[in-house]
């Protein structure tokens, strides 16, 4: 969507901004303030009050996502895509090695996570889930700010030494504020002197409805490091994935989100998390202000592969610019049409940050007008 604030439309309809701002609390709208953002669809409306005649070139111009289907039934499932959470040093990257078998941490810079990591693990069932691991900073949260909604799942780790902390609750806060249904992981139940009779005290403290306090958040108690409970970690994941029944269309154009970018010897690669259609070398992507025509897709292991559906996680190389974490990714037509959008978004990026910095407002008409 584009966006554009009081104070610059006021000036593009040629109004004294305080003028123009009491004119708009007549017709209908509430609390206006000058650095409020108002939508294309709003903003024309307005501009017809004054004798504009708005041209929307957005939608012709710019590519945008394909609205989502009401009734899902008929597509085919989709891995769930399920977000490790929680405070720094809980153990949040060591239970996802335990999971695919493999050890992240301890190749890690200090053992901290720096990036958002995505991993595909086929479970004993033979299904797949997505995993994200977060780091114990609020990159994820930042991420969320502008926009991509990658979790169906969120997985809380919490340390059965250390309880709830700082980014326990931001991680709460935000599956809340997402509406995404958590499980937690009461971790480092090895260890002597832990209490996760605590830890599900506290969490209920902080309105997470776990099982034994009356709710039905899972408090799985495990260690990632002996193994104890994480099969029913496990299977607490796939139950509850498979209640929530994710499908997306495996046709069409495709569309995702930019869950990490670097730049490698191979050049500029964004790990995209798909969210719909299939997604092959040769196909022309934009995200951002940057675009690719992917010369190879490969999966989290480094392997080269054919595609990659919806709910999979696929490193794409080929950016012209690098993208940025948490951009969306759309399919264009063609090369020309991608450097067109390209060129049309680097134009309009004053507007675009205006909208990002400013929180966008729903204007609320009381009449329409
Ligand atoms: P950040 O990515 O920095 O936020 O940390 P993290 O949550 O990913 O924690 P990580 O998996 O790196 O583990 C932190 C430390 O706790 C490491 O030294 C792990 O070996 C240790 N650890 C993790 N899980 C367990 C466990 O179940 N038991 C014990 N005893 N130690 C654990
Ligand atoms: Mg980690």
């Amino acid at each position: 969507p584009e966006f554009i604030s009081v104070s610059n439309l006021a000036d593009v309809l040629g109004v004294r901004q305080a003028e123009f701002i009491d004119h708009l609390e007549e017709i209908g709208f509430e609390g206006v303030i000058h650095s409020h953002v108002l939508d294309a669809e709003t903003a024309g409306l307005i501009a017809e009050e004054y004798n504009f005649e708005p041209i929307f070139e957005t939608s012709e111009q710019d590519l945008v996502a394909a609205p989502e289907p009401e009734d899902k039934s008929h597509l085919p499932q989709r891995p769930p895509v399920v977000t490790i959470m929680g405070h720094v040093d809980h153990g949040k990257t060591t239970l996802l090695d335990w999971l695919r078998k493999s050890s992240v941490a301890a190749s890690e810079h200090g053992g901290i996570t720096q990036h958002i990591g995505a991993f595909s693990v086929v479970m004993p069932s033979g299904k797949s889930i997505t995993f994200l691991d977060t780091p114990g900073h609020a990159a994820f949260l930042d991420m969320r700010r502008r926009g991509a909604d990658l979790t169906d799942i969120v997985v809380l780790v919490v340390a059965a030494d250390d309880s709830v902390k700082p980014q326990t609750i931001e991680a709460i806060k935000h599956a809340k504020q997402a509406n995404v249904p958590m499980i937690v992981a009461i971790n480092k139940m090895d260890k002597d002197n832990v209490n996760p009779e605590k830890v599900k005290q506290d969490l209920a403290r902080h309105s997470v409805d776990v099982e034994d306090y009356g709710g039905d958040v899972q408090a799985i108690p495990v260690s990632g490091k002996t193994g104890l409970g994480m099969l029913d970690l496990e299977e607490a994941i796939v139950t509850l994935s498979e209640l929530l029944d994710h499908r997306a269309d495996v046709e069409g154009n495709a569309e995702g989100w930019v869950v990490e970018a670097t730049t490698k010897k191979a050049g500029r690669v964004a790990t995209v998390l798909v969210k719909r259609g299939t997604v092959r070398a040769g196909d022309i992507l934009v995200a951002g202000t940057t675009w690719t025509r992917i010369k190879t897709l490969k999966n989290e292991a480094g392997t080269v592969i054919e595609e990659a559906t919806p709910g999979m996680p696929v490193e794409i190389d080929g950016w012209r610019e690098q993208p940025e974490a948490g951009s969306e990714v759309l399919q264009a037509p063609s090369e020309q049409r991608a450097k067109d959008v390209v060129d049309y978004r680097l134009e309009r990026s004053d507007i675009k940050k205006l909208g990002q910095d400013t929180a966008a407002i729903n204007v609320s008409r009381r009449e329409t007008l």
